[in-house]
């Protein structure tokens, strides 16, 4: 191959991998309810906003800082003596889902399940949600989240 063509390759493989990396898909789903059959979306710029949105709502030091990559997410937050709050979708690769700390409201006593991770549908449905949450205080935290653009 001359330069030329190694350019255009590097080049056409360049494209297709961006264009992996921001097509992501991930279920997504607002209450226990949803949950329980997520939708799968494309991620986009609204949809990882909305997520954001969410995770502010509940935890402290949420940054308002955007991406154009995405992860999926997963969460599912048990305070004592209220309803389950879950949440499923996408957000901006720049973000760690799982390691911002719950509003003091909630922080007193809770179970939460957490996950954040990058490739298509890695957010599914919990088969037993509930039932792996065992212990109260505890935080199962697991991330998966790779930087793509720091
Ligand atoms: C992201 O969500 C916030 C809160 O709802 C909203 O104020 C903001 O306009 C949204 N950003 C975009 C670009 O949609
Ligand atoms: C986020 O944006 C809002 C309004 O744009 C601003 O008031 C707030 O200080 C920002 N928070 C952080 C953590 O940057």
């Amino acid at each position: 191959m001359n330069s030329k063509k190694i350019l255009i390759t590097l080049v056409v493989v360049g494209l297709c991998c961006l264009t992996v990396v921001n097509s992501l898909k991930c279920f997504s789903c607002i209450d226990s309810k949803t949950c329980k059959k997520p939708s799968k979306v494309q991620c986009t710029y609204d949809s990882a906003n909305s997520t954001r949105n969410y995770l502010d709502l509940y935890y402290t030091g949420v940054p308002n800082t955007t991406s154009i990559g995405f992860l999926c997410m997963s969460d599912l937050l048990k305070p004592a003596g209220s309803g389950d709050i879950m949440r499923k979708g996408c957000i901006f690769n720049n973000y760690q889902s799982c390691f911002y700390n719950v509003r003091p409201y909630f922080s007193q006593s809770y179970q939460r399940s957490c996950k954040q991770c990058n490739t298509d549908g890695c957010n599914p449905a919990d088969r037993a949600s509930g039932s792996l949450l065992a212990v109260t205080f505890t935080v199962m935290v697991t991330a998966f989240g790779k930087r793509v653009w720091p």
